[in-house]
């Protein structure tokens, strides 16, 4: 008889049963999402059940899982290295994660065979140090020749959103985008380059700007641009003085108070405006609103200004133009401001903004996004930023290797390899950790509608005859040199799904045991 250490609220579930819903879990969530993968995956419509409104369409990995709330813990270990995929690459989550669950899938056949998870466990540790010394070899790095590393990039870029929303329009979007990185001069602040959604127009219509734009206007009667700015970011209160006057003496009994009340009010008010002009500054910014009177006054002293800045925009106003937030003016001297070339007024889609040329921080630009309804600008967005992250990465780690399945096969082919050394159980593992990488380029291949069998089979021919640089051309199904096509991924993101994918299949072929304790809702409903 077992004994019974828990609660009536927790069940246990052990050994084989634990380790079988452990992977219908994670291979549950690969099959999930598994169809979005590659130039020609599909993208998902994600609705939220509480709110029917909201709707949102992507095809971006890890936003998919992010938005479902799984109840299988395997499944929540999977979200976990999609997001960690996410944060430190910034793309590749989906492959991670079919990566891990095709390891899953293979283990489950294994274990059915009577192999010990152990087992499977050091075949797969081996496979995966092989991969990866497979995928170092073949890695190119063009680093010191700016001039192709440019091409490596833009061919990066190209890849990368082939697969998402942007594909109609890669050619424009690779050029933006790699434009962007490269005016952060290898810095990875991506903070640097703002993007700003505005609806309507085409997606093709969307363009990068140097400097900085706000969504904001000039004052009423301002000039509509000014040179050689120097400016003062704020965040004051142009009118707490009346609150002050308020609180104190006064007490309004009369219309001449009132006028009297409006005058030291307008002195109040004049002796801060007066402040402001001491920093010889010809744009004043506020977070807060301005008001009439001490516009006026500015403009009169050929200070241009711009009031009720939103958050975001002061803050990144302030780090490319050099300058600094400021509430109070006691101290010019102290005071950093913001400098740029020019500021002017323009004119995106239906609406006025104010550009910032020349700025101080001479990376920051803009990228304007212009597409038909919101949903469409979100996912571009996201689309965008995984570009982007995985460019910048790339102008860290500067290797690449060639996408199009033509990387998995290579690893696959050695890890084959070294199977044929292994004897016994492990050369099983080490096989299935082959077969898992080459489910990869399946995917790719059924997701295109090819006949994966077929293209795959003549892919790793190909491949494991020493033609290394062939993959899946999936525009006509045919095998081609994935360098001529330029299909080119970042070597660091490659490197990432294998690493990350065998480390959560290894976490998840390690339980022997999943418990779950219920809600404490729960036993009330049930009466205990
Ligand atoms: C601006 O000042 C107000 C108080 O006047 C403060 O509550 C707010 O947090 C400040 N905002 C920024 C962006 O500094
Ligand atoms: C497999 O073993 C043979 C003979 O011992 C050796 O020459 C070969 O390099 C090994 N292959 C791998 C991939 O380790
Ligand atoms: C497929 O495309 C490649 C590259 O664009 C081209 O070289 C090849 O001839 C095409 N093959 C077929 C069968 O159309
Ligand atoms: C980038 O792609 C083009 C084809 O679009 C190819 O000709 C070129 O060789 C690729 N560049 C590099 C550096 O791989």
């Amino acid at each position: 008889m077992s004994v019974q250490i828990f609660g009536d609220q927790v069940t246990e579930e052990r050994g084989e049963n634990a380790r079988m819903s452990a992977f219908v879990g994670a291979i549950a969530v690969g099959d999930l999402v598994k169809s979005t993968l590659g130039p020609k995956g599909m993208d998902k419509l994600l609705q939220s059940a509480s709110n029917q409104d909201f709707a949102m369409v992507t095809n971006d990995g890890a936003t998919i899982l992010k938005s479902i709330p799984f109840d299988n813990p395997a499944a929540k270990v999977l979200v976990n290295i999609a997001k960690v995929q996410d944060d430190e690459v910034g793309d590749g989550t989906t492959s991670v994660t079919v990566l891990s669950a095709e390891l899953l899938r293979e283990a489950e056949k294994l274990i059915d065979q009577k192999i010990h998870p152990q087992t499977i466990i050091e075949g797969y540790r081996l496979a995966c140090s092989t991969s990866l010394a497979a995928l170092a070899k073949v890695a190119v790095n063009n680093g010191n020749n700016p001039e192709i590393f440019k091409k490596d990039l833009l061919n990066i870029s190209r890849t990368t959103l082939s697969s998402k929303i942007l594909s109609q329009d890669k050619e424009h979007f690779s050029k933006l985008a790699v434009d962007a990185i490269l005016r952060l001069k290898g810095s990875t602040n991506l903070n640097h380059i703002q993007i700003i959604k505005k609806v309507g127009g085409k997606l093709s219509d969307s363009f990068l700007d140097e400097g900085f734009i706000l969504d904001k206007k000039f004052g009423i009667n301002q000039p509509k641009k000014i040179t050689n700015c120097k400016i003062l970011i704020a965040n004051t209160s142009m009118d707490t003085d009346k609150v002050k006057i308020f609180g104190a003496k006064f007490k309004v009994d009369s219309t001449s108070k009132l006028a009297e009340l409006e005058k030291a009010e307008k002195l109040k008010m004049r002796e801060k405006v007066d402040k402001i002009k001491k920093y010889g500054i010809n744009c004043f910014i506020n977070r807060q609103l301005i008001y009439d009177f001490p516009e006026q006054q500015f403009t009169d002293s050929k200070i241009n200004s711009i009031e009720h800045a939103d958050f975001d925009g002061i803050e990144r106003l302030a780090l490319v133009t050099g300058g600094e937030v400021v509430s109070t003016f006691d101290t010019p001297e102290h005071v950093k401001l913001g400098y740029c070339d020019s500021i002017e007024e323009v004119i995106i889609g239906e609406d006025v903004m104010t550009k910032f040329t020349g700025v101080a921080a001479g990376e920051a630009c803009t990228i304007v996004l212009r597409g038909a309804t919101e949903q469409v600008l979100d996912e571009a967005e996201r689309s965008l930023h995984d570009a982007l992250s995985v460019l910048s990465q790339t102008t860290r780690e500067t290797s690449t290797v060639l996408g199009g399945g033509c990387s998995e096969m290579i690893m696959s082919k050695a890890v084959d390899q070294i199977s044929a050394n292994e004897t016994g159980k492990k050369s099983l593992a080490i096989e299935a950790f082959a077969r898992a990488l080459r489910q990869l380029p399946t995917i790719l291949a059924d997701n295109a509608g090819f006949d994966s069998s077929d293209l795959v089979s003549k892919l790793r021919s190909a491949i494991y005859n020493g033609m290394t640089t062939s993959g899946l051309n999936l525009n006509n199904g045919t095998i081609t040199d994935m360098r001529d096509l330029g299909i080119v991924e970042s070597y660091k993101l490659k490197r990432s799904v294998v690493a990350s994918a065998s480390e959560a299949a290894e976490v998840l072929l390690r339980v022997d045991n999943i418990i779950r304790a219920k809600p404490r809702t729960a036993d009330r409903n049930q009466g205990h």
